[in-house]
């Protein structure tokens, strides 16, 4: 039955009424931009945007042709409309201001334009990630706004662009999924009040890093593995798809726990993912669902920014796991972590230095 489904539409105005009747309007342009990179993704290698744009963005990462084309997406769509006060991107140094010619709002749009992007060219799920802040006025925004928790965020969400599109939004009223109707040109409402599962069996993480972790994910990793023979007492799954959001997608959609933890591999990197347009996002949603995000020794969305493309360790996920990654952390802190009693790791020294 096509007809009284809800539409994306439908569900923002109903959910923003009140004091963010103006932030609908904003979310039916980023949906616009979506639909936008969602068609050019899908053409794969025959959309001719495939391979680097030979440029690098101010992480030093080499850029996609269609990195550059999505955050162009994004930033066109959106800036026109009066409800934003400045918009900034993975692929801009600094936040992009609103042009003179269109008038000013109080929101901020912070965006992931392609997240996963080296995976487009494996024809692998990527995605776009936003968040939405705001400033007490209208006005053009400074650096310093867009430097606020993640707690403050008024929206969240995130495209994925798989054999479907989905469009998975938080306006704090929950986290819900849309599925992109590639006919009507509609996203349908298809997963109203997501549950994330407080108890999981499966984790993701990319273990090629085992070295350079801290002892407490080594610790949690090394139970996992160890199965019904290990403290666990149960045979754990383990995923890796290298794109931060099918990974989170899949846990919205089963359960499951997701990390990129703090580690040693580059001193000057305190983890892999940024703060203000993967951590903090995506943290709103796995929370607004009834899971935990948390770096490790503090919730994500109460880590106050210090700067625009600052990084942070992520474990998110099913509640019971990431709460068990707190308590390892913290034992480690504290001195306390032992005696652990595993039948294949008794020694207390595997996992302190
Ligand atoms: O930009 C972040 C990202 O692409 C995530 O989507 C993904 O989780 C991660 O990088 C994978 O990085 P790596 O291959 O270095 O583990």
């Amino acid at each position: 039955m096509l007809f009284g489904r809800t539409t994306l539409s439908k569900f923002v105005i109903e959910h923003t009424r009140g004091q963010h009747s103006d932030m609908g309007a904003l979310l039916i342009d980023v949906a616009a931009a979506v639909k936008g990179i969602s068609a050019l993704v899908g053409k794969g290698a025959l959309s001719g945007f495939s391979g680097s744009a030979a440029t690098t963005n101010v992480q030093g990462e080499e850029q996609k042709k269609i990195d550059v084309l999505a955050n162009e997406a994004i930033l066109r769509h959106c800036e026109w409309g009066g409800q934003l006060a400045g918009m900034a991107s993975e692929e801009m140094d600094e936040p992009c201001p609103i042009p003179e010619s269109y008038p000013r709002g109080r929101y901020l749009l912070v965006f992931d334009p392609l997240d996963g992007s080296s995976n487009s060219d494996v024809n692998v799920s990527v995605g776009t990630i936003f968040s939405i802040l705001q400033r007490p006025q209208a006005g053009d925004a400074t650096l310093a706004d867009f430097l606020r928790p993640g707690a403050e965020q008024v929206a969240a969400g995130y495209a994925i662009y798989g054999p479907a599109t989905m469009l998975v939004l938080s306006v704090r009223t929950g986290t819900h999924a849309f599925t992109l109707d590639r006919e009507s040109g509609n996203f349908i409402l298809t997963h109203p009040d997501i549950r994330v599962p407080e108890a999981t069996r499966e984790f993701a993480i990319n273990t090629s890093n085992e070295r350079f972790w801290e002892p407490p994910v080594q610790r949690y990793v090394a139970e996992c593995k160890a199965g019904k023979t290990g403290v666990r007492g149960a045979d754990f799954n383990m995923r890796w798809i290298a794109s931060m959001v099918a990974e989170v997608h899949r846990i919205l959609m089963r359960g499951g726990i997701f990390m990129y933890p703090k580690d040693s591999k580059d001193p000057s990197k305190p983890g892999r993912l940024r703060l203000l347009y993967e951590a903090n996002p995506m943290a709103m949603l796995i929370e607004q669902a009834g899971g935990a995000a948390s770096t490790g020794r503090e919730r994500i969305l109460d880590v106050a920014p210090e700067a625009l493309h600052q990084r942070v360790p992520v474990i998110l996920g099913s509640r019971e796991e990431v709460e068990r990654l707190e308590r390892y952390h913290q034992e480690f802190d504290a001195g306390t972590d032992r005696p652990y009693a595993s039948p294949l790791f008794a020694e207390r020294s595997l996992f302190r230095d």
